[in-house]
């Protein structure tokens, strides 16, 4: 069985400072393929640099809502165009969260450079990894506005089942990760239930959001067969066909042969 961990951050220092070990672990557990998600500028560069080390592992570059603020017009389009880069595969992630921002003066920089970053991606025919947190009304109306021609991932979707009916009409992907493993996480159960399987992606976010039954512990892609193993149970089907076609999802956005 193949894996493809479609979202982690290899490049965060917790898990950087032994990616050895980590990739290890994760490989001896059937992930063949992931996609290194960058932040900010440094965390960016990383994400690209790890990429070019180890051959199947990719990169997406972009700055996250909550570090929006302090970028230069330099610092921003010379992460951007790291897309031009073979092993950069997507814009992102991007977004808006306005879970930790609650003044409007921020979430007001933090549309613009998610509007900026979309056009960016749009222009450059590139897939988007998108961030939303608490934030759907403003997210769904700037991605109506601004449409991902090469499709993208909601990444981590942590709505309900309406907001899922309107992602899925945009033609996004939708990633699931730790929480559809939560105890009483009713509402990301309801989703894997409802997400079409052409249009599911495997993630962990690590080294955030660890699966149950090792929530207080760093994530690692290893923990994505917990995340597996919870969908196959939810949609009924059986874990290799999840894992198959999800590997053909993210092949396919991604564009990887
Ligand atoms: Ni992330």
């Amino acid at each position: 069985m193949e894996i493809f961990e479609s979202h982690c951050h290899l490049n965060d220092d917790q898990l950087y400072s032994k990616i050895d070990e980590v990739i290890l672990r994760a490989k001896n557990a059937g992930v063949t393929k992931m996609v290194v998600v960058g932040w900010d500028y440094k965390t960016s560069l990383r994400a690209v640099e790890i990429a070019h080390t180890y051959d199947f592992i990719y990169a997406a570059v972009g700055f996250h809502p909550e570090n929006v603020y302090d970028i230069t017009k330099e610092e921003l389009h010379e992460i951007l165009n790291l897309c031009s880069d073979e092993k950069v595969v997507a814009i992102g992630e991007i977004g808006l969260d306005y879970y930790w921002t609650k003044e409007q003066e921020k979430r007001e920089i933090q549309k613009e450079l998610f509007i900026e970053q979309l056009k960016f991606a749009n222009e450059k025919n590139m897939p988007v990894i998108i961030h939303n947190r608490e934030a759907f009304e403003d997210c769904l109306k700037i991605l109506r506005e601004n449409r991902p021609v090469a499709s993208g991932t909601m990444h981590c979707f942590s709505g309900s089942v309406e907001y899922l009916k309107d992602v899925l009409d945009l033609g996004l992907l939708i990633g699931l990760d730790g929480p559809v493993t939560f105890k009483n996480a009713k509402t990301p159960k309801e989703v894997a239930d409802a997400v079409p399987l052409e249009r599911l992606l495997l993630e962990t976010d690590c080294p955030y959001l660890t699966p149950h039954p090792f929530r207080g512990t760093l994530n690692e892609p290893v923990n994505i067969r917990l995340i597996l193993d919870q969908i196959a149970e939810i949609k009924g089907l059986s874990k290799k066909h999840i894992a198959e076609v999800t590997y053909d999802n993210a092949c396919r956005l991604f564009r990887i042969k």
